[in-house]
């Protein structure tokens, strides 16, 4: 046997796996079990971006290193953990233990779901998410949609089926360069990836007219009014308004009811970027935030936003289905309505992706061990807290909130008296967080100021773990 075909056979040996697979599961339980704040107080491991990849210089070479159950201790030491209750920065999930393992099945199967046959179980059961997530949007049995890899590429995603749907020609045949000059209208709290879509079409990010918003940061009336006519003062045809719900700085949801009516009324394809905030449509008592979003055209929702999932996992869904074969439409499937519904299963002709991870299956076994209630309760908890802490906030007189609380997003500042540097300060409150790292919570600018922003997307954050945090924030400040 050559050195090769013994490393093969310990590759694929089923007993090596099981005994790496149950010491690798206790490394991880073992972790799950220290992440809070008395067994690990440590959420976040700030190191200097050079040192920390000069670190990890030399450690693989042509022959074995190390097994990984050697360094998956380091990885844990040196990563953020998302799975500790004061792990409260970004919009990125705990991710649900048994999701992980579904990750670990599905990583072992690898069925790439191109076409049907490279991932006929995930196809069928990604189909049902869909029709489960169109019914919670109000749209009807036409409804259908996709599952790609993130938010950013599900705005796009819905973005080249809405341009699609307005061309006078085919723009993905012919190209943009000959095209009318397109607009989009979005909200001016609207995410990056919304500029960053109209870049990738050849629109340019000139193309997104910001619609300007109120101080709840839910677009106006008179916003929507004055970028209509800014699109046309910048000689552009708009056609998609993009609406909120709910939005990355502040968590607000737009009047969805109201941009409905407005894009009907200007005739254009309403996109709601629901990518944080849909997760409320399982919550019988926020699901309303979302009113209106049965006459969108489009929305995409993020699993690994509000469902507990490991990233990535997004739905593009759009309430007249055959749309969304126009995105990537490389000829005008959309146009013979037989392909279209018989080739629901051959994903690709859909996505951006050609092969993707079984990302819809993480997500099937989710609610099916734990049931859709379990969800429901986890987002109303969620964004029960937020309003929980804003209240604590307010009540506290040494700190202020941005806006009250829509979904489980929190901007605020500490206010300390005498300071004339109250951005500075917020700015200094942070780098000390990040430094002690028991905390990890973000900034943001809103109005030219900064703030703290926290996103209490842990079911184990408690309202102690944030009466902590301000206690954290008021140390820093002094210091
Ligand atoms: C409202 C909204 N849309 C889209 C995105 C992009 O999602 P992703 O990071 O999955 O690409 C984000 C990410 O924070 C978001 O908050």
């Amino acid at each position: 046997m050559t050195a090769y075909e013994r490393l093969l056979a310990k590759a694929f040996d089923p007993e090596e796996f099981r005994r790496e697979g149950k010491k690798i599961v206790d490394l991880l339980a073992d972790f799950l079990a220290a992440s809070e704040p008395e067994g690990r107080s440590r959420v976040f491991a700030w190191e200097d971006p050079e040192s920390m990849f000069a670190s990890w210089a030399g450690r693989f070479a042509a022959k074995p290193s190390r097994p990984f159950a050697d360094l998956l201790p380091e990885i844990l030491d040196r990563s953020n953990n998302l799975l500790h209750p004061r792990y409260v920065g970004h919009q990125c999930t705990t991710a649900l233990p048994l999701a992980a393992l579904g990750g670990l099945a599905g990583q072992l199967l690898n069925n790439g779901t191109a076409i049907y046959e490279m991932g006929p179980v995930n196809a069928a059961m990604e189909r049902h998410l869909i029709r489960w997530m169109a019914g919670l949007a109000g749209f009807g049995p036409g409804a259908d949609g996709v599952f790609t890899s993130g938010g950013s590429g599900g705005n796009l995603t819905a973005l080249l089926a809405a341009r699609q749907a307005a061309a006078e020609g085919d723009i993905w045949r012919d190209g943009a360069a000959g095209a009318a000059p397109l607009a989009i209208l979005a909200s001016s709290q609207c995410h990056y990836s919304v500029r960053r879509s109209a870049a990738i079409m050849g629109l340019g990010e000139e193309a997104v007219v910001p619609v300007d918003v109120d101080e709840k940061f839910h677009m106006t009336a008179s916003g929507f009014k004055t970028a209509l006519a800014e699109a046309g003062k910048r000689g552009r045809r708009p056609f998609a308004l993009v609406a909120n719900a709910c939005s990355t700085a502040t968590g607000s949801y737009d009047d969805l009811e109201q941009a409905a009516d407005w894009a009907a009324f200007a005739g254009l394809w309403l996109h709601v970027d629901g990518a944080h905030g849909a997760g409320a449509l399982l919550s019988p008592k926020y699901r309303s935030l979302l009113r209106g979003l049965e006459r969108a055209d489009s929305f995409i929702w993020d699993a690994h936003k509000s469902l507990l999932m490991p990233a990535l996992v997004t739905a593009v869904v759009f309430r007249d289905g055959g749309r969304s074969f126009e995105a990537f439409s490389q000829n005008a499937s959309y146009l013979f309505e037989k392909t279209a519904t018989e080739e629901w299963y051959n994903f690709a002709h859909r996505t951006l992706e050609c092969t993707k991870t079984m990302m819809g299956m993480r997500l099937f076994i989710s609610l099916a061990a734990y049931g859709t209630d379990f969800f429901a309760g986890y987002v109303t908890a969620a964004w029960d807290l937020a309003r929980e802490f804003a209240r604590r906030l307010r009540t506290a007189g040494d700190f202020e909130t941005a806006s009250e609380p829509e979904s489980n997003i929190v901007c605020f500042r500490h206010l300390k008296k005498g300071e004339p540097d109250l951005d500075g300060l917020q700015r200094r409150i942070r780098r000390i967080l990040l430094e002690q790292g028991r905390f990890y919570v973000v900034q943001t600018q809103l109005d030219g100021r900064t703030w703290l922003r926290c996103t209490l997307i842990n079911p184990r954050t408690t309202a102690g773990d944030l009466d902590a945090l301000m206690e954290e924030i008021r140390s820093a400040g002094r210091s």
